[in-house]
């Protein structure tokens, strides 16, 4: 990659000045799971939560980067590949920006979601396995995808056609079959309070 000519220039406002008048860390919430698992649900519903707290919070969803920033790109393992390094780039940038970033991605790859945890510090990337058995989320089915993907329409569909490697060491895991929206919200932010993170 050419990188010749190009200065990286300081910020005048440093993050630890954001950090301190918000008066928060900012660090990523990086939810991962099977489509249908509960990603989205439970990441605004902890961004909310926070927000109603005073935290500077934004989320960053899969299906509405795809409608912009990564709308060129599909989903063979290249595709998401280069979908989860610039997620985690943008990600990087609201960390500095002293948010609490909330990114809703089923990031399949183990080697994808390990690079973006190597480009933020200790602390600032909180891995989030959304648990949920595949035949759960077949039976959600909320956008009716799955039933696509079995009868071929949707080639390489995660958990059908294209592979799902679960978090060996996650920082949090919470299972949407056995715990509501609402328990699964209490568990995480708990689990952040333990941390000394909020
Ligand atoms: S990835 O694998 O991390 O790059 O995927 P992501 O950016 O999170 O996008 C997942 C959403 O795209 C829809 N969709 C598919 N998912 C998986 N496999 C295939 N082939 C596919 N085609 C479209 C689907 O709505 C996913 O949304 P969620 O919220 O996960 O259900």
């Amino acid at each position: 990659m050419e990188t010749n000519n190009i200065v990286w220039h300081d910020a005048s406002v440093k993050r630890e000045e954001r950090n301190k008048k918000n008066g928060h860390e900012s660090f990523v919430l990086w939810f991962t799971g099977l489509s249908g698992s509960g990603k989205s649900t439970l990441a605004n519903a902890v961004s909310r939560q926070l927000f109603e707290d005073n935290k500077q919070t934004y989320v960053l969803d899969g299906d509405n980067v795809r409608h912009g920033l990564n709308k060129d790109l599909g989903f063979s393992p290249e595709s998401r590949t280069e979908n989860i390094r610039r997620i985690g780039e943008v990600a990087k940038l609201f960390v500095d920006s002293g948010q609490i970033v909330s990114t809703a991605f089923i990031s399949p790859y183990r080697e994808d979601r390990q690079q973006v945890r190597d480009l933020l510090d200790k602390n600032e990337f909180i891995e989030i396995h959304v648990e949920c058995s595949l035949s759960t989320c077949e039976q959600r089915d909320p956008k009716g995808l799955y039933k696509k993907a079995r009868t071929g329409e949707i080639p390489a569909f995660t958990g059908i056609s294209s592979p799902y490697e679960a978090p060996e060491t996650p920082e949090i895991v919470v299972n949407t079959e056995e715990k509501s929206i609402e328990e699964a919200v209490h568990a995480i932010v708990e689990k952040l309070e333990a941390k000394g993170l909020v």
